[in-house]
This record gives C-alpha cells, sequence and structure tokens, in this order.
C-alpha cells in the first residue's frame, strides 16, 4: 500500500502513513499562472494499491480536481487499487434536486470520481451517506462522534446532555450519548431552499441547569450551531458547548458561536481548522489496517 497525501492534506495524510505504518509517497504540485493545477507523482505506483489522502473542503472545487488529476495519474501509471479518503466530501449536501432544474452536484462529483478509477471511497460523517452508497463505489462512512465525545468525557464532561441540531443530526446526538451518559435529544430545524439558512425551533427540551454539548456534522456559516446555542442557553442550561466534525468556519462563524453563548467550539481536522484538536488520523489508519 502506498499513502500519498494530496495537497489539501499533507499534515493529516502524513499522520496517517505514520500510524499505519506504511509507505508515504510525496506528490509535486503547483498552481500555474492563471490558476491551473498541476500534479507529479515523485514515484512508482505500478501495480501498487494506492491510498490518495485529499479532503475536499474549501477550496471545494480546487481540491476535488487535484483528486481527480491524482487518481487518473495512478490509474494511467498503472495502479493496481485506487482508494480515495476524503475526510470531508463536499458537495454531500446537494444531494438531490431540492428546486426544479438543479445540478445534483454529489451525483456529478462521484461519477467523476468513478470515472478516474476511484474504486473505494473512506470518508468520515458524510451528510449523504445513503447517496454515496448508491454510486458504485464502495463507500465507508467512518464517525468521529465518538472521539469528540471521547475528548469531552476526558475533560469531566460525563453526563453531560448530548444535543443535536435537527433531527437529521439526531444520530450524532445518539452516538454521543453511549460515551456521556447524560441523555440526549435533538432541536428542531427547517432549512430555507433558496438562501440554505436554517432556522432553529425551540421545541421542548430539558437543559435546565445542565451542561449540554451541541454535536453537528459541519459548521460552515455557523448559522445553524449559534441558534442552537442561543436557545438552548435561553432554556437555562448551564454551559454549552459545541462539537463539529467538518469545522468549515467560513466568516465569522466561531465568533458568531461565541457570541451566542458557546463556552467553547471543538472540531476534529478533517479540514485545517484553528479548532481542530482532535485527530482523525487514528479513525483513518485503522480503517485502512481493517481492510488489509
Ligand atoms: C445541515 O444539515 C448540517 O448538518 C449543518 O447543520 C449545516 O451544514 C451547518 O451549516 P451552517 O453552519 O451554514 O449553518
Amino acid at each position: 500500500m502506498i499513502i500519498i497525501p494530496g495537497p489539501a492534506s499533507l499534515e493529516l495524510g502524513s499522520k496517517v502513513a505514520e500510524l499505519s505504518g506504511a509507505k508515504a509517497m510525496p506528490i509535486e504540485y503547483k498552481f500555474f499562472p492563471d490558476g491551473e493545477s498541476y500534479i507529479r507523482f515523485t514515484g512508482d505506483v505500478k501495480g501498487a494499491n494506492v491510498v490518495l489522502i485529499q479532503t475536499i473542503g474549501p477550496p471545494q472545487d480546487t481540491h476535488l480536481v487535484q483528486a481527480l488529476l491524482m487518481a487518473d495519474a495512478a490509474k494511467d501509471l498503472g495502479a493496481r487499487r485506487i482508494m480515495l479518503v476524503a475526510p470531508y466530501f463536499a458537495y454531500t449536501r446537494q444531494d438531490r434536486r431540492f428546486l426544479e432544474g438543479e445540478a445534483v452536484s454529489l451525483q456529478t462529483a462521484t461519477r467523476l470520481l468513478k470515472a478516474v478509477g476511484v474504486k473505494e471511497l473512506i470518508t468520515i460523517n458524510s451528510h449523504s451517506p445513503n447517496l454515496l452508497e448508491k454510486t458504485g463505489i464502495k463507500v465507508r462512512n467512518l464517525s468521529a462522534i465518538g472521539l469528540l465525545a471521547g475528548y469531552f468525557k476526558a475533560q469531566g464532561f460525563s453526563g453531560a446532555l448530548s444535543l443535536a441540531p435537527g433531527k437529521r443530526a439526531a444520530i450524532m446526538a445518539v452516538e454521543a450519548e453511549r460515551i456521556l451518559k447524560g441523555g440526549c435529544d435533538f432541536l428542531k430545524t427547517k432549512r430555507d431552499l433558496v438562501t440554505g439558512k436554517a432556522v432553529v425551533e425551540v421545541g421542548k427540551l430539558d437543559v435546565k441547569d445542565r451542561d449540554a454539548i451541541i454535536f453537528d456534522d459541519i459548521i460552515s456559516t455557523g448559522n445553524t450551531m449559534a441558534e442552537a446555542v442561543r436557545i438552548v442557553k435561553e432554556l437555562g442550561a448551564k454551559r454549552v458547548y459545541a462539537a463539529c466534525v467538518h469545522p468549515l468556519l467560513i466568516g465569522g462563524a466561531g465568533e458568531k458561536i461565541l457570541k451566542n453563548g458557546a463556552e467553547k467550539i471543538v472540531g476534529t481536522d478533517t479540514v485545517p481548522s484553528p479548532i481542530g484538536a482532535i485527530s482523525v488520523a487514528p479513525l483513518i489508519a485503522d480503517a485502512l489496517r481493517r481492510r488489509l
């Protein structure tokens, strides 16, 4: 197995290679003056099982093209099998046609990967695991919620309430609860199909004087999490923490969440960010080990 960390995941890719005891092959990459991406492998991949590690976070389009170039090059150069590890896989929120005439972006992204020879995909807390599985690429959707909940447990938060913003995210609260053992619940959210902005609705939540941790897969603009934090605080929670797997943190997302009353925001390193305290490298290395 040869691990090739892509330009978007150089640090994470090296950590995974080190933990898996596998050979990491560096690549050369650059941008031409007009912005086009360039990729060159520095070693031989002929006959090898190649694992490309490239998160597809912002700038998503560039990172997707780099992943395509790497996979296609590996295919051309005779790799036996190509796996892509994309800890964050963009476009999963546009996994169907919500409004007439829309492009189904996730379908396009996965069709492209399949066309350049990607046979397997490992990702983490995908927003749309079901659709990914229908693409014909073998998909493993890992969960980093255990790592996040474990972090809070180690910080003395056993018994804290695990919450999620939205019914779809409730599974994350259930998973965290198995570790924190303080009960779980979810807030109701509605999303505007044009602006994409979520409206968090107040439901019945028994949070009074409790420590609560809100788990979500993605923090992008931070609107969803900031609203959830505000409501949980208003309902009388003692301390509220925000935890997410993919801290995209667009604009002032982090500040917004803290301003609304969160004590702290904790994320993983699926995408580079200032709050990625928890590394998913052991999770990925373990998944690669189990596959061999
Ligand atoms: C939505 O369904 C996701 O789970 C996240 O809640 C959402 O992507 C967060 O987006 P934003 O931070 O822009 O509100």
